[in-house]
């Protein structure tokens, strides 16, 4: 297996190191592994383009009818960070013009272009880099000081924060990224009981869940509290159903939340 990594912010990120190298692990296995669940993470979030409230891109729209075309014609950019292998990014590509993902493991980020190839989409549609915007000392990595990497309309995080050394940073961060007027949405876990620690994933997890308040406080820190909103999803998600590997069943519940960059 190729081993790349570089420890350089290895102390003071403490959870960043053994994130990458998990993720690195589950990025063959991710999708089918986790089939439905993000098929039904996919669902709830198109379910709520109006909660989210930005103005899309209608897919319809896009059925190249030259006479029809609106001009000048309209971009919608989303910025999916932590995107994994692209489940943010799939859930909203209908109703935006591009999607830039961002991950801290480059397996990831392999899965989600290849991904992204495989559909047709071109580097301008979808594509993912591997990179960290959540290193305290580090505010403005080169990687991604091109205007290509500002101005989004969204920047959203799917099970993300809770693997954050730093969620409060990490939000900050992802409303530098945003034009004005632009929309901050995370998805995650609400407040649950702590992982047993022989669990794979536990040293991964440097949260064990989020509440409304503690969301809410990150958004208005971040500068994105306007119209905050939260909603949790229809129903639980289960993680390990049937035991996996002798390690115990999960159960979660999911919100989502936006705001707006004031
Ligand atoms: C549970 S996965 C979620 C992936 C995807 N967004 C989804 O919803 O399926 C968490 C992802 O966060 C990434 N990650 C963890 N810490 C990160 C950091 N500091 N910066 C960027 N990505 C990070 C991991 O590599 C992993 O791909």
């Amino acid at each position: 297996m190729a081993s790349h990594t570089h420890q350089h912010h290895h102390n003071h990120q403490s959870h960043t190191h053994q994130n990458k190298e998990f993720f690195n692990n589950e990025a063959a296995a991710y999708d089918a592994k986790h089939e439905k669940t993000l098929g039904h993470i996919v669902d709830e979030i198109r379910t709520r383009l109006d909660f989210i409230g930005l103005d899309w891109v209608d897919d319809d729209d896009d059925s190249g009818d030259s006479e029809n075309k609106k001009s000048p014609a309209k971009a919608v950019r989303l910025l999916d960070y932590a995107c994994g292998t692209g489940v943010v990014s799939r859930a909203l590509a209908p109703s935006t013009t591009q999607c830039v993902g961002i991950d801290l493991s480059e397996n990831m980020v392999a899965a989600y272009n290849a991904r992204a190839e495989n559909q047709g989409l071109t580097k301008e549609e979808m594509y993912a880099y591997q990179g960290n915007l959540c290193v305290s000392d580090d505010p403005n990595p080169p990687a991604f000081s091109s205007p290509d990497f500002f101005n989004f309309d969204i920047a959203a995080v799917g099970l993300g924060f809770h693997h954050f050394d730093d969620p409060e940073l990490a939000a900050k961060r992802l409303v530098e990224r945003l034009g004005p007027g632009g929309v901050l949405v995370i998805l995650d876990f609400l407040p649950h009981e702590k992982m047993e620690t022989g669990h794979a994933a536990s040293h991964t997890v440097t949260h064990h869940g989020f509440s409304r308040e503690h969301i809410q406080k990150i958004f208005t820190d971040a500068g994105a509290g306007k119209d905050f909103a939260l909603d949790e999803l229809s129903r639980d998600v289960m993680f390990n159903r049937g035991m996996e590997n002798g390690q115990p069943e999960m159960r979660r519940r999911i919100f989502i939340a936006r705001g707006t960059k004031a």
